[in-house]
């Protein structure tokens, strides 16, 4: 099988004038990796430039062609006919998982040889992701979540997620590890990072009270202090509904670091308007799902190609240092994930906010959270009992999506501006018939006048 497409791979190259020798191949969950190394003289941009080409004669979609680093060799990722699944449990039991040692170790997947990979948040020290949808994110950002927990306690890490589509993080309410429950509420989101922002502020100086520079060292003198993560899934809502946001993520981004608060960044659209020049200068660390075009790979890795990605968890992740891995996620199913977290259910009240600084207005601002929550939901009921039409139509509204929306708006605001242009045509036709009348009433009144100066002298003409 592998020794067939060897043969075609050689075949197809030498249509296209490239010669060379083969060298290692790898099966991986994914693809087949055939290193290759051309004859001397050939250039790479030869090979890249014909790779669409070079896949369509073999009969397949998105062969990846990069160099392989410190070689002579070219790497050829041909897809196989059927990707295999990587589960994340058997991940996280991992030797390579349970052996690493980083203060918060992600299980990003495996790479195209199927060996873990795993990467340390603390030292990213903040992740962007972005993916069209159904690229594998929310799943994604599920096992990150996991694999951070399944290394520190509860009283070691707390979280703050973020999801404005409501379901992908509802099961970890209730969790010891929150510091309030799943954020669904944009203006509550942008809050919550001005609480970081607070929060980040107030570990610096306690810091200095101690005489350290960061949680690392804070925590060497024996003192306690959780890390703090905030995952943002759908960042583009955030960012798009309030602008302040660009400023306190930037804020994070910039000084976060050291005081063990770290940000994880998902967006479907990584476009300028939510990728920012300024967010991206501060987020050197990113993981590109399959997206939609090359303009979005280049947004989010600086260079073209995560367009040609496969989907279900395939992806480039981009390191500070400017390496490129092609990975594959780990795939959680939900039964797993409830069975995960099942050890870890509490009641809120039980949450511990021991040395987070901030804890005392953080564990307000939830009760606040929560009283709105369960305000919104109690009004809803109501809508529901008195005004059921109305609640009906809201359900519908909201169930339609942004885009449906959008459009059914524009066609509205048309159909009124047609109303208004109508409406002024007839106004223009009444102004015309009221210039009308003006007019034949001043021309009236200019032949009376006429009449009665003409009458004058006449008159005049008669008397003499
Ligand atoms: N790593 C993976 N392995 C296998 N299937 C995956 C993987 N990631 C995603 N999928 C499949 O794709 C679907 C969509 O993934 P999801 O993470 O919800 O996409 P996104 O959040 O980017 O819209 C999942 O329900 C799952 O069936
Ligand atoms: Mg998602």
């Amino acid at each position: 099988m592998t020794e067939n497409l060897i043969a075609q791979l050689t075949e197809t190259l030498s249509h296209f004038g490239i010669r060379g020798t083969i060298g290692e191949i790898f099966e991986g969950p994914l693809i087949t990796d055939i290193q290759f190394q051309p004859t001397t003289g050939t250039k790479f941009s030869t090979i890249a430039g014909s790779i669409k080409d070079i896949a369509r004669e073999l009969g397949v979609s998105g062969i990846r062609v990069s160099p392989v680093v410190n070689s002579t060799y070219i790497s050829f990722e041909i897809p196989k006919p059927k990707a295999q699944t990587i589960d994340f449990v058997p991940l996280l039991q991992s030797e390579e998982f349970i052996n690493t040692t980083g203060a918060l170790p992600i299980l990003v997947g495996v790479d195209m040889h199927g060996k873990p990979v795993i990467k340390d948040l603390a030292k990213m020290p903040h992740l962007l992701v972005a993916g069209t949808t159904g690229s594998g994110k929310s799943v994604g950002l599920n096992s990150f979540i996991l694999a951070m927990m399944a290394k520190k306690q509860p009283e070691e890490l707390k979280l703050i997620l973020v999801d404005p589509k409501r379901i992908e993080f509802s099961m970890y309410n209730k969790q010891r590890y929150m510091l309030c429950p799943p954020v669904t509420d944009m203006s509550m989101a942008a809050r919550w990072l001005e609480k970081l922002v607070d929060e980040m502020n107030a570990r610096y100086a306690v810091f200095e009270q101690n005489m350290v520079r960061n949680i690392g060292e804070y925590h060497a003198k024996g003192k306690k202090m959780p890390y703090i993560v905030c995952v943002i899934d759908e960042f583009a809502d955030l960012i798009l509904s309030d602008k302040n946001v660009e400023k306190q993520v930037q804020l994070l981004a910039q000084k976060s670091r050291a005081s063990g608060i770290h940000l994880i960044i998902a967006t479907q659209r990584p476009s300028v308007d939510v990728i920012t020049g300024v967010i991206k200068a501060n987020l050197p660390t990113r993981l590109s799902y399959k997206v939609s075009s090359p303009t979005d790979s280049m947004t989010i890795l600086n260079m073209a190609g995560a367009e040609d990605l496969l989907g279900r968890g395939d992806s480039l992740l981009l390191e500070e240092n400017g390496t490129l891995t092609r990975t594959l996620g780990a795939y959680a199913p939900n039964e797993d994930i409830v069975a995960l977290l099942a050890p870890h259910r509490c009641e809120l009240e039980d949450i511990d906010y021991s040395g987070i600084i901030t804890g005392q207005q953080i564990q307000t601002q939830t009760q606040e959270y929560i009283a709105q929550q369960e305000k919104a939901k109690e009004d809803a009921l109501n809508n529901g009992k008195s005004g059921g039409f109305v609640a009906k139509i809201k359900s519908y509204w909201d169930k339609l999506g942004k885009p449906m929306q959008r459009r059914i708006v524009s066609i509205g605001i048309a159909f009124v501006m047609a109303l208004i242009n109508n409406k002024s045509s007839k106004k223009s036709a009444l102004e015309n018939a009221t210039d009308a009348a003006v007019k034949s009433a001043k021309r009236s009144a200019k032949a009376q006048a006429k009449q009665a100066i003409t009458k004058t002298i006449l008159d005049s003409l008669n008397k003499k």
